[in-house]
């Protein structure tokens, strides 16, 4: 098991529904590290970064103008798997296919509006990670409650 990041965006829709405490919360409770976070407006130009594979795609449009829309949070989460953990919190792409349980599938019934993003691999999260922080934004530390949380050899 490896110690990893992964970059975490609480889009308009989700601070818009005052959901980001909630959504905040289940990260915390899982035992995840919040080692950065900030409030910012994305940009035009920081979104076509962001979405380059899908710049090109139909839906892209009206994807950039709904994630330029309002602000958002972005986070930098660490923990042991924490790429696929929270892809798995998050649940299906889509709201209304999310399972129950899981972050849209509780809150979301949309595929553009579902409410969090989360890094898909290692080399997406390092990516995404330098376009939303600066290194010294990023700021990781031993947690207190490590030995409650898991095993020494895990
Ligand atoms: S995923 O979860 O990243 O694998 O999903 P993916 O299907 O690759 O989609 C990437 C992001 O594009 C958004 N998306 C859409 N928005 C609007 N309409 C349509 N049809 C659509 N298809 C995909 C989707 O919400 C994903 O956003 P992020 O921020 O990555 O969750």
């Amino acid at each position: 098991m490896s110690m990893e990041r992964t970059l975490v965006l609480l889009k308009p829709d989700c601070v818009q529904r005052r959901l980001v405490g909630e959504v905040i919360s289940r990260f915390e409770r899982k035992g995840l590290n919040i080692i950065a976070m900030k409030m910012l407006q994305v940009t035009p130009d920081l979104a076509k970064q962001h979405y380059a594979e899908h710049v090109e795609k139909p839906f892209y449009p009206g994807l950039e103008s709904f994630i330029t829309s309002s602000p958002i949070f972005a986070l930098v989460l660490e923990g042991l798997e924490v790429i696929r953990v929270v892809r798995d919190m998050l649940g299906a792409t889509s709201g209304l296919k999310a399972a129950a349980g899981t972050i849209r599938g509780d809150f979301s019934s949309s595929r553009q509006m579902n409410l969090v993003h989360a890094s898909d691999g290692p080399e997406a999260a390092a990516r995404e990670i330098e376009l939303y922080f600066n290194a010294d934004e990023v700021l990781p530390y031993e947690p207190t409650l490590t030995p409650s949380l898991r095993a020494g050899d895990e």
